[in-house]
């Protein structure tokens, strides 16, 4: 099948490995630089231009870049995603882009990680300082590569980086120390498995794994446990292709970040696994899949646009066969749908899920009537 795909980012080197790799696959790759795309709104349907004219036409788009850019990234996924296949949902961008909602998200799926702390006031957060053991660790939401990371090995120097930092006027994060001697782990998620995983140490007296050219990195072959959580992690933010970052605390993994513009280069020299490769096949499988799914819908009904006359009617009853369209994990009916049914927003409805099966009843009771 003729598959054409895009390559949205930065320009970095390993997004021109993954591009290069994505060529060996799909019959067309562009690569589209980030800073060249500009969205207009103003009209009915969102626009996506590219050095000024409207983006092309394709069957996938992977879209990467620096915490700069999340807004930019989780808007124009918003509106691609419906037209191609992106393995990055828009909510990732701004998850992953930000640990505060990372480590939110990450509570929801009830995913391991350090005791993690938040408070928009000095006077807050030094409550929460004077409950904590010794020493704690202190971040910026946005930090990458290290550089936001503080460590504090009492009260009073954690108070007084506080001070320091309060000045800055930008939230932080205060969280347990986990001992694990400088060291971290990063597992790379592609689709449901770890495609390459490494152990980082920090250098000598440098207690961030990543901080620092000093540091080194091992590969690492995980249990399948930490495996899982690994997977579980990028399910959980909403990205099929992403790097997750773990430390290995005495009760287990414990998960501290998730990054869905891994930089390839490290693990590539440490493990020796062609990432570039598995993440331009697994782009080409999933295009693939869903570009066979999709005829095969198109051949049994029609998607959108549909006229009420083709719609099957069966003792009485509206019967259509369509794939559903999700916004994020919502479901949008279509308006033949609702139409006949009669849904309407002051009615009350009993909604019963089961596995692969919706029914929507409304009850006989009206707005008001509970009063
Ligand atoms: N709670 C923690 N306990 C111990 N070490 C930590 C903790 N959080 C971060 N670190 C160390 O600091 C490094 C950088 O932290 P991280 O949260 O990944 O920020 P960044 O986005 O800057 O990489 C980690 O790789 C790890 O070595
Ligand atoms: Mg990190």
């Amino acid at each position: 099948m003729m598959l054409r795909a895009g390559l949205i980012s930065l320009g970095s080197e390993s997004s021109v490995w993954t591009a290069k790799a994505m060529k060996k696959y799909f019959s067309e790759v562009d690569e589209l630089d980030i800073r060249k795309i500009d969205i207009n709104i103003s009209g009915k349907d969102a626009e996506i231009l590219y050095d000024g004219k409207p983006l092309g036409e394709y069957d996938c788009i992977y879209a990467k870049g620096s915490f700069r850019y999340a807004q930019l990234l989780k808007t124009l996924t918003s509106v691609l995603h419906k037209k191609c296949y992106m393995p990055i949902s828009p909510e990732a961008f701004t998850i992953a882009h930000d640990k505060l909602l990372t480590h939110l998200e990450l509570q929801e799926h009830n995913i391991p990680m350090p005791r993690t702390y938040v408070s928009s006031t000095i006077p807050a957060a030094k409550k929460i300082l004077e409950k904590m053991n010794y020493p704690v660790i202190m971040k910026f939401p946005q930090g990458t590569g290290g550089k936001g990371v503080l460590f504090a090995d009492s009260y009073a120097s954690a108070s007084s980086l506080l001070d320091a930092l309060s000045a800055l006027r930008q939230p932080f994060i205060i969280q347990e120390y986990v001992e694990t001697g400088g060291t971290d782990i990063r597992a790379i998620v592609i689709g449901t498995k770890v495609a390459a995983s490494y152990k980082r140490k920090a250098k000598m007296s440098e207690l961030r794994a990543n901080f620092h050219a000093g540091g080194t990195a091992e590969p690492i072959v995980l249990d399948t446990m930490t495996k899982k959580l690994a997977v579980s992690v990028a399910k959980a933010i909403g990205a099929e292709i992403c790097a997750v970052d773990m430390l290995e605390s005495a009760k287990g993994p414990l998960v501290i970040e998730a990054n869905v513009s891994p930089g390839l280069q490290l693990i590539t020299r440490t493990t020796k696994i062609d990432v570039a490769d598995k993440i331009a096949r697994y782009l080409y499988e999933r295009t693939l899949e869903l570009k066979s799914r999709e005829k095969k819908i198109e051949a049994a009904s029609i998607l959108r646009g549909i006229d009420e006359d083709k719609m099957v009617t069966a003792d009485g009853k509206k019967k259509l066969i369509t794939n559903l369209d999700f916004r994020g994990n919502k479901v949008l009916l279509p308006e033949l749908i609702t139409k006949a049914a009669r849904l309407d927003e002051d009615g009350y409805y009993e909604i019963l899920a089961q596995p692969e099966k919706v029914v929507i009843r409304k009850l006989k009771i009206m707005k008001g009537d509970e009063a």
